[in-house]
């Protein structure tokens, strides 16, 4: 029998959508689908594969707890794999039995056919699964040495393929960007003073320049300053982002959102829009830096975040396989009304945490229930919230 992926989610129908749902329900083609089922798979194998790298076939097939698995390893595996353990339950390839994860028989974990299949089905996405190739290749020390994962995973090999995934023409990434977009667009006002945070590659940056103009609105913005506190993003944002993002007022400047903004230059009430485009769940602690956003906002101005979102706080999602190895993302201050764990959040755990600081006039985008209830694969999405 020819190899498939197995049955593609259905696209949601529009009613789902909300008020944008003609411009959401386009994201939702052949290719979308076979990539993001195809990209579940491939993460779901690359970590298996990856625990095999590390010698532990023998002892997941004799059936091994988180405890067992994580006896002499430096203390920062255990949220890595606390998280992999349950995914490759989820995805069928370990079998949970009580406390303890065990292997069956043999899983299929060939990545050269499943390449190919995406490849037919959504061409030009090879980079992704490079991305995957090279953390498997690149993040053993983290469990063999305690190396550091950003130190692994951001080093100059894997750099070009970060900035290949965060792109717009990546069929897997462009949904953050465009959502955003549709939340910000509405009553941006002319003159508008606009921020974003963790700006990083730049994709959102160049989609607006490009759609805003199309539909007229780019014009409204006076200045749009582009901050990330990396400096090697900053500094490529600086030497491309002119022409990449023709007309758009564009300042740029180093900006740690787990700094107070006051001291690195933003004035109180300066801004008529905040951008952060999965940028926000890194914020260390989530309550100070939302009030410190708010206070810099102009009365009426708007807050607009794009994240990965989870229909439930348990559910695992392939694209945390990434992050799990990166302390700011799994050192942060939690809270057990609106961050009970690390990691992405569900959208009532964001409506908690901006509401709490202050935020008012929430507007989702698209509306995530019944949205991710009956599409749980759906999960990405945009919140505006009103200073
Ligand atoms: C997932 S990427 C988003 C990329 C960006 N939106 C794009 O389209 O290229 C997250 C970005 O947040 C930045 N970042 C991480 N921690 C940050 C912090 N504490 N303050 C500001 N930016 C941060 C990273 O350098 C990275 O560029």
């Amino acid at each position: 029998m020819a190899p498939t992926l197995g049955p593609l989610e259905a696209a949601p129908s529009l009613d789902l959508l909300g008020p944008h749902g003609a411009d959401i329900a386009r994201l939702f083609t052949e290719p979308f689908l076979v990539l993001h089922r195809a990209s579940a798979i491939y993460t779901a194998r690359t970590c298996l594969l990856l625990l095999f790298d590390l010698g532990w076939e023998d002892r997941l097939r004799a059936g091994a707890t988180l405890d067992n698995l994580c006896e002499g390893l430096p203390a920062q595996c255990r949220k890595p794999l606390a998280w992999m353990l349950p995914f490759l339950a989820g995805e069928n390839l370990l079998v949970r039995e009580g406390e303890a994860y065990v292997l069956r028989g043999e899983p299929d974990l060939d990545l050269t056919e499943l390449r190919q299949l995406a490849e037919e089905g959504a061409p030009g996405h090879a980079g992704n699964f490079d991305l995957l190739d090279g953390v498997r290749s690149h993040i053993q020390p983290f469990f063999t040495e305690g190396k550091p994962g950003e130190g692994l995973l951001f080093d100059l090999t894997l750099y070009p393929l970060w900035l290949a995934y965060f792109r717009n023409e990546n069929l897997g990434y462009y949904p953050n960007n465009l959502l955003t977009l549709l939340a910000l667009r509405e009553g941006l006002p002319e003159g508008a003073r606009v921020l974003e945070l963790g700006a990083g590659a730049g994709s959102f940056a160049q989609l607006l320049a490009r759609q805003g103009s199309e539909e007229g609105w780019a014009s409204r913005i006076a200045e749009y300053r582009f901050t990330d506190v990396a400096l090697t993003f900053l500094r490529r944002a600086q030497r491309e982002l002119k022409a990449a993002a023709p007309g758009l007022p564009l300042q740029f400047q180093s900006l740690d959102l787990n700094r107070p903004l006051g001291d690195q230059g933003i004035e109180a009430q300066s801004l008529d829009a905040i951008i952060g485009i999965n940028v926000l769940h890194v914020a260390q602690d989530l309550e100070r830096t939302l009030l410190d956003l708010r206070s810099k906002l102009k009365p009426g101005g708007r807050l607009v975040i794009g994240e990965c979102m989870k229909p439930d706080l348990g559910t695992p999602l392939y694209l945390e396989f990434f992050f799990g190895f990166i302390k700011s993302f799994t050192d942060v201050t939690l809270d057990p009304r609106w961050r009970p764990r690390h990691g992405f959040l569900t959208p009532e755990a964001w409506e908690a945490a901006l509401c709490h600081a202050g935020f008012g006039d929430l507007q989702f985008v698209p509306p995530p229930r019944p949205l991710m209830d009956q599409h749980p694969g759906f999960t990405v999405g945009a919140v505006s919230a009103r200073a």
